[in-house]
């Protein structure tokens, strides 16, 4: 059986676009728990350290990829050092009418107007509970799209899954929920966050909780957000989510799809947002950079800007799990052509 799914393993970037996305995405689900071990190469210089959390290397999967954790232990032993799942909502949700899910492929990116489609915070509690831990699993909630109080909700999905999870993600940021990013407004804001953190308290160990925000933001957005995360006592901010901007020179017939673009053209404006929070920070919050990842020259660009951990999505989706030796392997080379001795000593080096 593993013989089989090594091979299948092999194919998938060529064998899976050609493929509707999510009939690709769903394969992939399906095969990945079959999948072999990764590399298991030792990568001493590259451990780190996220918000009290040890990591084996900075590299990890972003959100979106598996909504109900169906193949996180399989995500895990591909290599990545941390897999995060959800967004999960506390009752199940179908998401938007297909097709909502993009190739741009001449743009290497993704446009995505998923909605929340997930089995809910049970289903995913079933998952979770009494599984070996093998390695760092986040939660990523967020909240249904007819949710008349969100905060209560937020500290619902928490209560339910922090006990089951390394470290939880408040998810204010898809452009695909009808007014979730506007509980990105201090006070709109500062309600979520205290619900989610008054669960935390009622939920035994505690666990690091981070924020995950959109790119298009402005910086005076950007500035109170950072203000109230540190001020509620947030531990770290995830940034960022997908963009509704459409930057100039997208090639792709499907750019003018509604939804939220990732990928490649998201790699600048995301990182430049993330060097404005870490700056304003000033190392009191621990950053997780997403957005745009496709080498090591990009980790290790958001590692300058004060990620301690970085993430990815579309790039998987392109390469397949080969991407993450490759990715290590890069960072490692640029960490050594700039004299640095390990990862920890070049984060946030650039800010
Ligand atoms: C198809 C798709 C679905 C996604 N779903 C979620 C989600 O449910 N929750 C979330 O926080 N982010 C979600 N994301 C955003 C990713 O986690 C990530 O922040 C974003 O894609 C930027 O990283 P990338 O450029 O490496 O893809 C999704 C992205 C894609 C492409």
């Amino acid at each position: 059986m593993e013989g089989l799914a090594r091979r299948l393993l092999h194919i998938p970037p060529r064998l899976l676009a050609s493929l509707p996305p999510e009939t690709a995405h769903d394969l992939a689900i399906r095969l990945i728990p079959l999948a072999p071990r990764g590399r298991q190469a030792e990568r001493p210089g590259l451990e780190t350290t996220i918000a009290g959390i040890d990591l084996a290397h900075p590299l990890g999967l972003a959100a979106g990829f598996d909504k109900d954790a169906r193949a996180a232990l399989g995500l895990l032993r591909l290599g990545f050092a941390f897999v995060e799942v959800g967004t999960v909502t506390i009752r199940p949700q179908a998401g938007n009418p297909r097709p909502r899910l993009f190739r741009l492929a001449a743009d290497r990116a993704i446009i995505n107007r998923m909605g929340f489609n997930n089995a809910g915070i049970e289903a995913m509690a079933g998952r979770l509970q009494g599984r070996p831990h093998t390695g760092i699993t986040g939660v990523n909630i967020g909240i249904n799209k007819d949710s008349t109080d969100p905060a209560r909700d937020y500290g619902i999905a928490a209560a339910r899954l922090l006990p089951l999870a390394d470290y939880l993600t408040i998810n204010v940021s898809s452009p695909n929920t009808p007014g979730l990013r506007d509980l990105q407004e201090e006070r709109a804001l500062a309600g979520v966050l205290d619900a989610v953190l008054e669960a935390r308290r009622n939920a035994g160990p505690a666990k690091p909780v981070f924020l995950k925000v959109a790119p298009d933001l402005d910086d005076r957005s950007a500035d109170a957000i950072t203000e109230t995360a540190m001020a509620r006592g947030i531990d770290g901010i995830i940034a960022t989510n997908t963009t509704i901007a459409r930057p100039p020179g997208l090639r792709s017939p499907a750019r003018a799809e509604k939804g939220g673009l990732s990928g490649r053209p998201l790699m600048a404006p995301s990182t430049r947002l993330l060097q404005r929070m870490a700056r304003r920070a000033a190392g009191r919050l621990a950053f997780i950079g997403v957005g745009g990842i496709a080498s090591g020259a990009d980790a290790y660009e958001k590692v300058l800007n004060g990620a301690s951990a970085v993430q990815l999505y579309t790039a998987f989706v392109y390469e397949g799990p080969a991407i993450i030796d490759r990715i290590l392997d890069e960072l490692e080379a640029c960490l050594a052509r700039d004299g640095h001795a390990d990862l920890a000593s070049a984060i946030g080096t650039g800010l």
